[in-house]
């Protein structure tokens, strides 16, 4: 058996976590690869809303394991508060998720850090969710970092005491940052029991006996390509590899293991924080996308910058993931539309170019727009493609045949049941 893969192809909230619960029926365990509590996952279904940021989308599936892998860091503190909401719907967490030994611990220092950091860079911020992903993140390449399988050592308060004193000596070059580290630790070591109560393994010989048992696997990536630290608009990014190959080294997984890879995307296209945004709409249009779309963020309710879909940067996605089928999402946002619009190609002093330049920071890049119309019809309630009205189905082929990958599913709204395969 392979290991399937759902990741982002733009710069993250394409709908991960809806396709992710639709596709759950199909598996045996649902993985979460990378990232941590940046990530907000939305499902919906039977009237309900739910945001996950650390647990994977597969949850509320009986008979489904889901797994937590090491390329995952993980904050005690929200991880409680995701289980806390999930209580009301008995779920058996200590059957159905699994933590890898090896995924990282976020620390409230850490948190300090992002937040100090943010601060310093001042108009040059990031944007970042100031969940401490990037100091949990240096700490983990530093060799430095604290593991979920240090939990059970007896060296473990001794671990996080040199750790936070190392953080302490790097928030004195932050002057005047202040904090309060001591009314933080109490509830992340309640939480940190909570983590000693389930189950850690180590994920890479779990998921290597489960592939040889013939179970199916679908990881689950969070953020998005446009937001990987090596591939995505650096440094406004994130701290982890976002792409298939953060499958590789966050689950343990060869890269010959890696079965068909599904790319996720907007039918237009959004962006949270800082950074370079060629398709970027400051203009009425971008406010009634935001609108349309609810585009506010699931982890920290900021507004998002909304655009019209940009692809050359997904072409440069699926090539960097290998994208083998394509998910569009919240084409019910542009029911509304007369016109929609697709950048085909950037000009950048004068020159067009169907790529993403090194220096997408520096330069001012205007889109080379085409005009496609719309279908201006309301698509919430369409049970099947086939119904679908012609204009969507030609908004589709058009994608086809740009990217040269085939759409497979088309989501016509945030429920579970608003969603449509298109063969
Ligand atoms: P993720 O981070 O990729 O899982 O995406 P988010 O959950 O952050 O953001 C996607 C948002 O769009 C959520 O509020 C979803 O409920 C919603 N959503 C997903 N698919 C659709 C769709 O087809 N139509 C509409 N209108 N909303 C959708
Ligand atoms: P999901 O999984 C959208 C963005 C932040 C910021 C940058 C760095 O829900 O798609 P970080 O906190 O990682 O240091 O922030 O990345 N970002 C996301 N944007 N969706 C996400 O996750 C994101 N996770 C991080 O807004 O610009
Ligand atoms: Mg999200």
């Amino acid at each position: 058996m392979k290991v399937d893969v759902l990741l982002g192809l733009q710069w993250g909230d394409e709908g991960k976590g809806k396709i992710v619960d639709v596709l759950t029926p199909k598996y045996d365990i649902i993985a979460r690869f990378q990232g941590g509590p940046n990530a907000g996952h939305t499902l919906e279904f039977e009237g309900v809303k739910h945001v996950l940021h650390t647990i994977p989308s597969g949850i509320f599936h009986s008979n489904v394991i889901n797994l937590i892998g090491n390329g995952v860091v993980i904050d005690p503190v929200v991880f409680q508060k995701e289980l806390e909401k999930l209580a009301p719907f008995n779920i058996n967490i200590k059957e159905r998720l699994v933590l890898s030994k090896k995924a990282h611990l976020i620390l409230p220092s850490h948190r300090l850090l992002d937040a100090a950091s943010e601060t310093a860079k001042g108009k040059n911020k990031i944007g970042s969710t100031l969940k401490g992903i990037g100091p949990t993140y240096m700490d983990k390449t530093g060799r430095n970092g604290l593991r979920v399988g240090d939990i059970f050592l007896p060296t473990f308060q001794q671990k996080y005491d040199a750790l936070v004193e190392k953080h302490i000596g790097m928030l004195k070059h932050y002057e005047g940052f202040e904090y309060n580290l001591a009314e933080l630790e109490g509830p992340w070591m309640e939480g940190i029991e909570i983590l000693r109560n389930l189950k850690a393994v180590d994920s890479e010989h779990y998921l290597d006996q489960a592939l040889r048992a013939g179970k199916k696997i679908l990881a689950e990536g969070a953020q998005g390509t446009m937001l990987d630290i090596d591939f995505g608009t650096y440094p406004y990014v994130t701290s982890s590899n976002t792409v298939t190959a953060g499958t590789c080294t966050g689950l343990g997984v060869a890269p010959s293991k890696i079965g068909n890879v599904i790319g996720i995307f907007k039918a237009y296209c959004t962006r949270v924080g800082s950074g370079p945004f060629p398709t970027e709409l400051l203009d009425e249009v971008g406010e009634q996308i935001r609108q349309e779309g609810r585009e506010f963020g699931s982890t920290t309710g900021r507004p998002r910058r909304c655009g019209w879909i940009d692809l050359p940067a997904m072409k440069y996605a699926i090539m960097i993931n290998g994208v083998t089928e394509l998910a569009m999402m919240k084409s019910d946002v542009l029911d509304k539309f007369d016109t929609i619009r697709a950048c085909t190609k950037y000009r950048i002093n004068g020159e067009e170019i169907d790529y993403l330049p090194y220096d997408i920071d520096g330069v001012t890049i205007e889109p080379i727009w085409e005009d496609i119309p719309g279908w201006g019809q309301d698509l919430t309630a369409l049970t099947s493609f086939g119904d679908a009205p012609q204009a969507l189905k030609d908004y589709v082929t058009y994608l086809e045949r740009h990217l040269e990958v085939p759409i497979t599913t088309v989501s016509v709204g945030p429920d579970r049941i608003q969603t449509l395969a298109t063969r």
